[in-house]
């Protein structure tokens, strides 16, 4: 396996490739603004991973590597938007920056070039590759419609907190492993286990997300933290509390956005040992990953990268 660090290398040398216009900076800047300000590059990584797994040279899955981190990056601008969200990635979310219309449009703008590099690959595999992208993106567009629509409601459980965050996060993960392999021309049997490692690390990655919104190093998350309190997101924290201890969490749902509301949540979160427990119901979505794992046919090197990157992912500080 050619290690994590040469992957990303691989990857960022190619967001130099992207060929993003000059012209209308109105348009670009903001795309160029959100690209170079990091992100982990999970997807692409998986993407590239994926491939290389299934014994093809990393670099044939680049052009979907990127795709899918453009199309990630392309639904960040329009959560932001939807989240109310100030920061990302330690920087003004792009709607602060500039305004919502722009996030809109650069937004859109990323979603079809996002098609463009999905659809950079060999004819005999275009269809496969545009049925995949595309399904997983109505997927993902449903599961955070589902978020917003949970919102507004006082009765959500577990089971549909799990489906939605499988629609809005796990399913892209999955889409990048699928993507890579079907490059390497996998057999469907290793797509689908690698595939299915992805979804469960996919659920894990959202959970861990949700428990660094409230208890995440500001610093470090790069986001503002408090976010889902003040959304009445119904994370598993809040579902969990909502179950637990309604005399307490009630009063609190729809009161105004505050720092007082924030701390008052995550208060009643911890006095039910929440943040603890959260890493279990993670750790049960990780053993369900190593399972599904063990049912692809790759190299014992490739088995390693996989099984290291759902712990380093698991122990994730942003
Ligand atoms: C953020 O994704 C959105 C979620 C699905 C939780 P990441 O945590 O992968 O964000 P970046 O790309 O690293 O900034
Ligand atoms: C985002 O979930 C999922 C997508 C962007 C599709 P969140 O709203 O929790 O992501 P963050 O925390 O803003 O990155
Ligand atoms: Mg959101
Ligand atoms: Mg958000
Ligand atoms: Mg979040």
């Amino acid at each position: 396996m050619i290690s994590t660090e040469n992957l990303l290398n691989l990857i960022e040398q190619a967001k130099e490739n992207l060929g993003l216009p000059d012209s209308l900076p109105g348009l670009y800047e903001p795309i160029r603004y959100t690209l170079s300000a990091g992100g982990k590059r999970i997807r692409p990584l998986l993407c590239l991973a994926s491939c290389q797994a299934c014994g093809v040279d990393p670099e044939e899955a680049i052009n979907q590597a990127w795709g899918i981190e453009m199309f990630h990056n392309f639904t960040l601008l329009h959560d932001d938007v939807m989240d109310k969200a100030d920061t990302r990635r330690g920087r003004p979310t792009v709607h602060r920056k500039w305004n919502e219309a722009t996030a809109i449009l650069s937004g859109d703008t990323m979603l079809t070039l996002a098609t463009q590099l999905i659809a950079r690959c060999p004819d005999e595999k275009l269809p496969r590759m545009l049925r995949l992208f595309n399904s997983t993106a109505i997927k993902i567009y449903e599961g955070q419609q589902i978020d917003m629509d949970f919102e507004g409601r006082s009765d959500v459980t577990v089971s549909e907190y799990l489906e939605m965050i499988r629609l809005k996060t796990a399913v892209l993960l999955s889409c990048a492993c699928e993507a890579g392999a079907i490059m390497a021309h996998s057999s469907t049997a290793t797509l689908n286990a690698l595939s299915r490692w992805a979804e469960n690390v996919g659920m894990a990655f959202q959970l861990q997300d949700d428990y660094l919104d409230t208890f995440g190093d500001a610093e470090v998350f790069g986001k503002t933290p408090g976010g889902d309190i003040l959304n009445d997101k119904k994370t598993w924290l809040l579902i969990s509390a909502m179950n637990e201890a309604p005399d307490a969490i009630m009063p609190l749902l729809g009161s105004p956005r505050s720092q007082a509301k924030i701390d008052a949540v995550t208060e009643i979160y911890k006095s039910l040992n929440l943040p603890a427990r959260i890493h279990e119901l993670m750790d049960r979505y990780t053993t369900l990953a190593s399972e599904a794992l063990a049912e692809a046919n790759i190299p014992q090197a490739a088995r390693d990268w996989f099984t290291s990157l759902t712990a380093s992912l698991s122990a994730r500080r942003y």
